[in-house]
């Protein structure tokens, strides 16, 4: 670690502004960001990371209008300005210079070991040199605010151990007396994947998601479209193979667990038939009361009044979060005799 590790600890993460965010993201990501304000109140920092986003995405509107949704979204869960920072990555430039100055001591070789730069490749997308030079910027993001913390999905793991080479290169080739680069940790989610309708891992990609927001009717609907087995209502059904059951975890105290596990091995409930049906009603009413006061308070943020809030919030949390990577841009400057 080098010295210059906070003395308090500071997280960082971004959030990808791509679409829908899902229970998937939710579970796996958001819950743990917005904890983390309490455990760390006022050294949470949270960013969408639109420069990112612009490797996949090409229309302007549905970039302002993703932005715009994501951060009402961490504003509607419980994000707390008062205690975190929320603000938009293209609103701090400096982790631009940042990520030229790190590409200069980063060896093509550890970019080209990226598994999600990989996978895309093997998924026959053909690479932009921005989409090569991803966990650079990525990294930058996370150097520029001497971050120790950076809760991510187990996916995005490398890309915060290729931060951490970063730092320790930069700091070896211009700062090897005085480090000016702190060593940030990954903090993995705990929550395992959440499966989406198909029983694969719920994501965009797949077209297999439940949205976070989505109540009532709708929303019955969505999840009565959760792939099940075809037992038949009234015997016995498989509680740990389930998809429905899976999902129904994670809204589930744990005598209330076991009240299911029953009913499934039982196939009946109360004397009456228990089947695949029942379960997703279930479920459906979990999801709809669980995001119920999140939903009220995106209502408010979505209006005139609210996104003018928004919008405020943003650009107030940037100029905190412009503060700090000037220092930290200042001090790798100096270090490499840009000053
Ligand atoms: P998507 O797969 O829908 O494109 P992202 O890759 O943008 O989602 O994920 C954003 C964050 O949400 C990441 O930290 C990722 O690990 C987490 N996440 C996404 N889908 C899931 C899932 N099904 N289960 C658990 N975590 C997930
Ligand atoms: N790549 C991350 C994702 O897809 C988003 C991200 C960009 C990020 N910069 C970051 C996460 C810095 C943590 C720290 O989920």
């Amino acid at each position: 670690m080098s010295s210059r590790a906070a003395a308090t600890p500071r997280v960082i993460s971004g959030i990808q502004p791509s679409g829908v965010l899902h229970l998937g993201n939710y579970f796996g990501a958001i819950r743990q960001h917005i904890a983390l304000q309490d455990r760390h109140p006022g050294q949470a920092l949270y960013f969408i990371a639109d420069y990112h986003a612009l490797t996949t995405l090409r229309t302007p509107e549905a970039l302002r209008a993703n932005v715009f949704e994501a951060a009402v979204t961490y504003l509607a869960l419980g994000l707390d300005p008062a205690r975190s920072l929320l603000f938009r990555q293209s609103d701090v430039p400096e982790v631009t210079e940042l990520a030229w100055l790190l590409a200069t001591v980063t060896g093509m070789g550890l970019l080209e070991r990226a598994h999600s730069y990989k996978d895309k490749i093997a998924n026959g997308i053909t690479p932009s040199v921005g989409l090569f030079f991803y966990p650079v910027l990525m990294a930058a993001d996370i150097l520029a605010y001497d971050a120790t913390l950076v809760p991510v999905g187990k996916d995005q793991v490398q890309h915060i151990e290729m931060a951490q080479d970063m730092a320790t290169h930069f700091n070896e080739a211009f700062a090897a007396q005085d480090p000016v680069l702190v060593r940030p940790e990954p903090l993995a989610a705990r929550a395992g994947v959440v499966p989406g309708l198909d029983g694969r891992k719920m994501s965009k990609s797949y077209d297999n998601l439940v949205p976070m927001f989505e109540s009532g009717k709708k929303l019955r609907k969505i999840v009565g479209q959760v792939v099940t087995d075809s037992t038949p209502l009234g015997e016995p059904l498989p509680f740990a193979t389930c998809n429905v059951a899976a999902l129904l975890r994670l809204f589930c105290e744990p005598a209330e667990l076991a009240q299911l596990e029953l009913w499934y091995r039982e196939g009946r409930r109360d004397g009456a038939p228990f089947g695949y049906g029942h379960a997703k009603m279930l479920l459906a009413d979990k999801i709809d009361q669980y995001f119920a006061p999140a939903r009220a308070r995106r209502e408010h943020l979505i209006t005139a009044e609210g996104r003018a809030e928004v919008e405020a919030l943003l650009a107030r949390s940037a100029i905190k979060a412009r503060e700090i990577a000037g220092q930290t841009l200042e001090r790798c400057r100096r270090a490499c005799g840009l000053r």
